[in-house]
């Protein structure tokens, strides 16, 4: 029977000198031209002492137009090897081999962190709040990306790490290939689930023809999507066949992805067995375990107690067992495990500690994403050289995250181009929306928990109204306050690009039409949101008649207007304050009018008359 102590012999010739492994933690940490710096090397002088078997890194990307969390490492060529192998040196020097996950976000791409439009395997959004809809890969793009991974694991390797792990779980690019929710592409990269598959074994493929034999090729892998409709245990357990006769070192399991965190222990209807057992997906584990054949699992999500950790591996369930969370808060977890000096790991259970069943809906994405960021928060104060603070309050976390985000971290659902959803991106109820969220009416409860067809259909129709409702009032106070005022101000002489005016071409009466508007200008044009889209008048205006003219300072500019529901409205707002520390007063201030934006732009024609 193995036990935690006993060393793992991996495939490629490595030896892990125990099995318990530090699973990936993103710590946003590089510096600005996205290179590894003094606060990394410091996190993880901690954790080479920390007695693991292995240390997997946190996810590195491998392209710096799309990062997953602002602060990550980039490593598209050598030029920061010097950084990359001090890192990987501070890392080994107690003894454990190191790798280096390796990452795409595809359409989990962070708006605050990406300023390109996401990629993605098709163009269906994550249905993660302020996440765009994505653009579809060509195939080119899919083999310059395959290529990015392999180079990123040679420099990975001659920084001096001992391998790599792709990150093939969590809705990432690898799983968005995988699962037929985000992979609706009718050519060889989807379809069933063999050209699903075939992204992630190109990329192995591809790692294994750039690295030495002896270099260890890992993934993390999801047992499956935790939603309807997606990634399967049956198709995960396919690709660990697929990816064991690839000749893999280690394959580590997780599940889930950001809209359902299921890695973080946040999936509905965990069966007691699993509660038993502390780790989320051991029960999967057991039976991926014929497909993997030759190649080592790991499972990870969880585990917090020396005994399920031994019972897990004692059991030959999976051969080593990861931890995230509590190597954030305590750093050499394995080797008090391993030397009987702590029985259990207890970080805190990270929540705004509303009733339960509020925190059913979207209440389970914000918890999801102030447990990450409550662990982020340790990673940053281990990397200053400070201790972990395990008495700090979430809200403290909540409170900097919307310092940091703005209303965005707590914007409440967006609809997405998922089945069933407009393509037009809407925002149902900001702000009021959370309140509305918290005390939902029992048809929208209903509708939530899958209730039957007429219950969401009333559901439906009692949000129509409230968006009805709320658009009266902001027309309203368009008509009656905002646009006198910034009129009064115009007379004045109080002009500023924020508070400009557009002339539209009347759909009905053919006449012009003035609306004030914030306009965000550049050389050939501008940008402008129409807070209400469809429902606005000038909207329509331009959808009708795309003529346009449109004030800057003194001077009208004739234009050519396109609304664009495909740019990222959210980004485009932030992208309209005066300075970028505004950007979070902005966006609130476009959220708290606005009921279904879109991004117009308008591009000038030449002409251009002083300002009557
Ligand atoms: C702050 C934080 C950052 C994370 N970053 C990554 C990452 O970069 N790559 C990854 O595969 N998983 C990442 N995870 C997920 C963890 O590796 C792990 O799967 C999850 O925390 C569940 O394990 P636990 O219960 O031991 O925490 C992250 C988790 C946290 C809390």
């Amino acid at each position: 029977m193995a036990s935690l102590h006993d060393p793992l012999p991996l495939p490629c010739g490595q030896t892990l000198p125990n099995r318990i492994v530090k699973a990936a933690l993103s710590e946003g940490l590089g510096d600005s031209g996205a290179g590894p710096d003094e606060r990394l090397h410091r996190l993880y002088t901690r954790w080479g002492a920390g007695g693991f078997g292995l240390i997997v890194t946190g996810n590195v990307m491998i392209d710096r137009t799309q990062l997953g969390e602002p602060g990550n490492v980039v490593i598209e060529d050598e030029r920061h090897l010097d950084e990359l192998t001090r890192w990987a040196k501070v890392a080994k020097d107690g003894g454990t081999p190191v790798w280096m996950q390796l990452n795409h976000p595809g359409r989990q791409a962070n708006p605050l962190a990406t300023r390109n439009r996401p990629v993605a395997p098709s163009a269906v959004a994550p249905g993660i709040p302020g996440l765009p809809v994505p653009r579809a890969l060509t195939e080119s793009e899919i083999t310059d990306l395959i290529a990015r991974f392999a180079t990123a694991a040679r420099v990975a390797e001659a920084a001096g790490f001992d391998g790599v792990q792709i990150h093939g779980a969590h809705g990432y690019l690898v799983s968005q290939f995988l699962s037929p929710l985000a992979n609706r592409r009718a050519d060889d990269w989807g379809g069933d689930a063999r050209r699903r598959g075939r992204f992630v074994l190109e990329v192995a493929r591809a790692i294994r023809a750039a690295v030495r034999p002896g270099f260890a090729l890992g993934i993390k892998l999801n047992s499956a999507d935790f939603q309807r409709g997606g990634f399967t245990e049956e198709e995960s357990r396919a690709v660990v066949e697929a990816l064991a006769a690839e000749g893999l070192d280690l394959i580590e399991i997780s599940g889930g992805s950001y809209k359902s965190p299921a890695m973080m222990g946040r999936a509905r209807g965990t069966s007691a067995s699993t509660r038993a057992r502390e780790a989320y997906f051991l029960e999967y584990a057991e039976t991926a375990r014929r497909a993997a054949g030759p190649v080592p699992l790991a499972v990870t999500g969880g585990f917090r107690s020396r005994s399920a950790m031994s019972a897990a591996v004692g059991s030959g369930a999976c051969d080593a067992v990861g931890l995230g969370r509590p190597a954030a808060v305590f750093p050499s977890a394995a080797a008090d495990l391993l030397s009987g000096r702590t029985a259990a790991l207890h970080p805190p259970a990270i929540s705004l500690g509303l009733p339960d069943r509020w925190t059913r809906g979207r209440m389970r994405t914000v918890d999801g994403a102030l447990d990450l960021q409550w662990h982020t928060d340790q990673l940053h104060r281990l990397g200053a050289g400070s201790a972990p603070d395990l008495a700090r309050s979430p809200w403290w976390t909540a409170l900097s995250m919307v310092r940091r985000n703005g209303i965005d971290a707590f914007r409440p659902r967006r609809r997405s181009s998922e089945p069933g959803h407009d393509r037009l991106p809407r925002y149902s109820f900001p702000r009021n929306g959370f309140g509305r969220a918290l005390g939902r009416s029992k048809f929208e409860r209903g509708a939530g928990r899958g209730g039957c067809a007429s219950r969401r259909g009333e559901g439906d129709v009692i949000r129509r109204e409230a968006l009805a409702r709320k658009f009266r009032i902001e027309r309203n106070v368009g008509r009656y306050v905002a646009n006198p005022a910034f009129r009064v101000l115009d007379r004045l002489g109080v002009r500023s690009t924020l508070a400009t005016e557009l002339e539209t071409v009347g759909r009905k009466s053919g006449r012009p039409r003035r609306v004030p508007v914030s306009a965000l200008f550049d050389d050939e044009g501008a940008w402008l949101i129409c807070q209400h889209g469809m429902r606005s008048g000038w909207g329509n205006n331009v959808r009708a008649n795309p003529r346009v003219r449109l004030r800057r300072g003194d001077r009208w500019y004739d234009g050519t207007a396109e609304l664009r529901p495909d740019d990222d409205v959210v980004a485009r707002a932030r992208a309209f304050a005066p300075h970028p520390l505004l950007a979070p007063l902005t966006a609130a201030g476009f959220a708290a009018l606005q009921t279904t934006p879109v991004s117009v732009r308008v591009t000038f024609t030449g002409n251009d008359s002083a300002a009557t």
